[in-house]
């Protein structure tokens, strides 16, 4: 058995660092000791110091500490000895050196950086106006709160949101064809359970946004990654190569990440080889609501008379990504076997949250909503633009969205750049990952929602400043 010893509090100095003024100090110091343990910086048996020498030591009251060591406690790091005080559990959980590393993007503790893709783009107005309508919703909870709801998800907002995709997006759709879900990713994750199963062809874009892709490739889907010019997917490629695909996951109004439009002979093609092979089209069109130039764009699923689209829509981009509401629109032959799953998964959205957007839609503050968005969001395109003028990367001021892309000079690689650009409080993401198999073109992929012009236009002369090319 491990030794017991006693820990000497002037090492601990040494091995705590100064836990934040701010915020809960309780949690700070679990996490220290946690992994002072996990590092085996306190070996296993090792006796830790009483809650009142921790306390003084880092000025801390009493019941910090004690709710610290209860934490540890309960997680298998330490334990209590009655009459002997607390030590380090003599087999603590796997260390973090021995678990494998996430496979997850690692998320910035202090936030998103300017120029980071999917921030929010809810502003004050739009925010103090949820609360109104969230504490509503509080304040006389209806019966519907208190149950099990529909899988579909309520009825109001299904009306609400397919009157405005007929309106706004030239969907053809009832409410009864409106799946509320848990956003974009929730939706896809519903369609491949329902549609696919190992093995399954699947065309995407190549390149293609990566969640969409680790959802089909974690399903065992066949991927097939297919080539995106100037007039978005190449149909013909897609059925050159896999004309039996069962699926294919596409963004017809605005190619993530490339930005470009599927030209509407490609989107004919599309529809009539989708009808020939029974194929579905699964629409990710998540960012239509901000269009800046040009004739408003159609959605792909409005020129499909035979139902074989299914739209996929979020207020991830709209509003914000917190709220994770989305929705996919079924042809009507998938509304049931759809619904089947979803019970089975989360069975129903949020009834609190969906209340709230339901109202929002309603009463019109979610058109006043979209405008005021819009404007924002091109007016920080712009400045991101100017801000980057000069800096040797080459920018197509995009038309839609919420980013671009900018490439770099011939022979420059991306994938050092989001560090580089990290270190001066910039985010962008490297182009090339984001290629299905041999990547084909370096850039930089970069956000401009979410922050104030001037604050986005700082960060990204910064980053100009440390570009040679
Ligand atoms: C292509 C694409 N689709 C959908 C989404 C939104 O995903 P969700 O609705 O799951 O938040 C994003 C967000 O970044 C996106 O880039």
């Amino acid at each position: 058995m491990t030794k017991s010893f006693r820990t000497n509090l002037s090492d601990w100095s040494l091995a705590v660092p100064v836990l934040p003024q701010a915020g809960p100090r309780r949690v700070a110091l679990y996490r220290e000791i946690r992994r002072l343990i996990e590092t085996a910086a306190l070996p296993t048996g090792a006796k830790l110091p009483t809650t009142r020498d921790l306390a003084k030591r880092f000025g801390l009251s009493r019941g910090a500490a004690v709710a610290a060591y209860e934490m540890l406690i309960a997680d298998g790091f330490a334990e209590a000895r009655t009459g002997a005080g607390t030590y380090v559990a003599r087999t603590v959980p796997l260390t973090a050196a021995s678990v494998p590393e996430p496979q997850r993007p690692r998320r910035n503790e202090a936030g998103p950086l300017p120029g980071e893709l999917g921030c929010s783009a809810a502003d004050e107005r739009t925010i103090s106006i949820f609360r109104t309508l969230l504490n509503r919703h509080l304040a006389q909870p209806t019966p519907r709160h208190y149950h099990y709801a529909e899988p579909a998800g309520g009825e109001d907002l299904r009306h609400e949101i397919a009157a405005y995709l007929r309106t706004a997006r030239g969907v053809r759709c009832t409410a009864d064809q409106v799946i509320v879900t848990a956003g974009t990713q929730a939706a896809l994750d519903l369609i491949i359970r329902t549609l696919l199963k190992p093995g399954d062809p699947v065309w995407l874009e190549n390149p293609c946004y990566t969640m969409a892709r680790l959802a089909f490739e974690t399903a065992g889907a066949a991927i097939f990654g297919i080539r995106v010019d100037g007039q978005g997917m190449d149909v013909e490629d897609g059925i050159a190569r896999s004309p039996q695909a069962r699926a294919v996951y596409i963004t017809p109004s605005h190619q993530f990440p490339l930005g470009v439009t599927l030209s509407m002979a490609r989107r004919v093609a599309l529809i009539d080889w989708a009808r020939q092979s029974g194929a579905y089209v699964i629409e990710d069109d998540y960012d239509s609501e901000y269009r800046f130039a040009g004739p408003p764009l159609a959605a792909l699923q409005g020129i499909d008379a035979h139902e074989r689209v299914i739209y996929v829509g979020t207020f991830s981009k709209v509003l914000m990504p917190g709220f994770r509401i989305g929705y996919l629109v079924a042809p009507q032959a998938l509304i049931e076997p759809l619904l089947t799953t979803r019970q089975m998964i989360d069975r129903f959205p949020s009834t609190l949250a969906e209340s709230a957007i339901a109202e929002l839609l309603r009463e019109g503050h979610f058109s006043a909503h979209i405008r005021r968005a819009r404007r924002r969001a091109r007016q920080a395109r712009d400045s991101l633009v100017e801000a980057l003028a000069g800096s040797g990367l080459t920018i197509a001021p995009p038309d839609q969205g919420l980013h671009l892309v900018a490439s770099l000079p011939e022979g420059v690689g991306d994938k050092a750049f989001p560090a580089r650009a990290a270190d001066v409080g910039f985010g962008v993401r490297a182009l090339s990952p984001m290629y299905i198999g041999a990547e084909q073109r370096q850039g930089l992929v970069i956000g401009f929602s979410g922050f104030e012009p001037e604050v986005l236009a700082g960060a990204a002369r910064r980053f100009a400043a440390t570009l040679r090319f």
